[in-house]
């Protein structure tokens, strides 16, 4: 079955995120965008997933475009820079590409944060379209516009709010993709579920099975739940003002898990670890009990996410990262905190000491006899 979510921008339609189970409906797709004028594209993606998907998604634009250019750098986290866009533009120069073309992020959040930031800077802006290849990336980097690419060491340092022209989902590609890839888009469903969502994390956990399993009408139902919830507070607040500021559970302690452990781990593989730190934080205030805290660190355990922290990293190390992330007003970290099942809040006053028991707890260890 397939599944149509139409996202706002200030009130106003923006942008279609379509839920299908192949390509087949791609090319109409497009063409019911009235880019009648889109005359040229350009399908911008990295080696894995150009071995996959290229020659089919290309061809089946070559039927509706009179040119289909590529443009392909090396798969990873590494490419998600200056150079690998200055290349890009150097193509898209090349073949006189201008505001009537098009280019397509044909793969995951690397390629579509890269190909929306060229997107957006090209000659002031052309139009692009988001086909995301991995779980993550469906459900959370391809909807909501923001692009951007890696500056020296700083991640996602430079970039701009640009809105696709559509959001074209085909889940069959999950079928593809490495478990642990899919693992660490899990995080950031079970994340929506938490924040917004409770009979949407009941589900999850109910249907834990046929998901590991990759049960393709299961999956539909969970991409199309979880993009629901990213499409609801990113129209609440476009440019992350205030309410966006919830998609971030989980990842203050998540990111700089992340960055200590340079890279090794994958981006939801740190989240489920930062995210069982700000539940554990929850239920020591009171807000969640002590049985909803112990089940959200089995549900990430049961998508196969391990919660636990590494004892090699230093816990005051991890605090002070916290504190280099862009999360910071001023001296105060922006902390996400659950208040119940579904219903997550910023909290402000998230002490050092409060962060330092949740790191503690997940390293197994046991502070001042705190701990569960
Ligand atoms: N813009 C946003 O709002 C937002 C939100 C979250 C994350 N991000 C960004 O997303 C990036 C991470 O995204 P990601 O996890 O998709 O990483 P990714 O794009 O590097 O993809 C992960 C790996 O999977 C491979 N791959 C992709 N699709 C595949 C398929 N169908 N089958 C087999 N292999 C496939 C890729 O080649 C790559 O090796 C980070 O740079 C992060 O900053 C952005
Ligand atoms: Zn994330």
């Amino acid at each position: 079955m397939a599944k149509d979510l139409l996202v706002e921008y200030e009130g106003k339609p923006c942008y279609e995120i379509k839920i299908r189970d192949s390509f087949s409906e791609l090319l109409p797709a497009m063409l019911h965008l009235n880019l009648n004028a889109a005359r040229r594209v350009c399908i911008v993606t990295d080696s894995n997933v150009s071995k996959l998907y290229l020659s089919e998604v290309a061809s089946i634009l070559s039927e509706g475009f009179s040119e289909v250019k590529t443009f392909e750098f090396p798969e990873g986290e590494s490419s998600k820079n200056l150079s690998v866009v200055e290349k890009l533009y150097g193509e898209l120069i090349k073949w006189r590409f201008d505001r009537n073309d098009l280019l397509i992020a044909l793969g995951g959040g690397v390629t579509g944060d890269m190909t929306g930031f060229a997107a957006a800077t090209y000659l002031r802006g052309i139009d692009f379209i988001q086909i995301p290849t991995t779980l993550l990336s469906q459900v959370d980097s391809s909807i909501g516009g923001k692009t951007g690419v890696d500056y020296m060491q700083y991640k996602n340092m430079v970039g701009a709010f640009y809105m696709p022209k559509l959001v074209f989902i085909n889940t069959s590609v999950l079928k593809t993709l490495p478990n642990e890839q899919f693992a660490s888009g899990m995080a950031e469903v079970i994340k929506h579920g938490l924040i917004r969502n409770k009979i949407y994390y009941k589900w999850l956990r109910d249907n834990f099975q046929k998901i590991n399993d990759k049960d393709p009408e299961t999956l539909e139902i969970m991409i199309f739940e979880s993009c629901q919830v990213k499409k609801e507070v990113v129209e609440n607040d476009p440019t992350e003002k205030g309410e966006r500021a919830v998609l971030n559970f989980g990842h203050t302690i998540g990111h700089a898990i992340e960055k200590l452990s340079d890279f090794s781990l994958y981006h939801g593989q740190c989240v489920a670890k930062g995210s069982v730190c700000s539940a554990y934080i929850s239920y020591k205030r009171g807000y969640i009990s002590m049985e909803d805290y112990m089940q959200i660190v089995d549900t990430f355990e049961e998508f196969n996410l391990d919660t636990t922290i590494d004892t090699k990293l230093d816990v005051e190390t991890i605090i002070e990262t916290t504190k280099s992330d862009k999360k910071m007003v001023g001296d105060k970290i922006k902390f996400v905190t659950l208040h119940g099942i579904g219903r997550a809040y910023l909290d402000m006053d998230v002490s050092d000491e409060e962060m330092l028991y949740s790191i503690a707890n997940a390293m197994g260890l046991s502070v001042d006899g705190e701990g569960i």
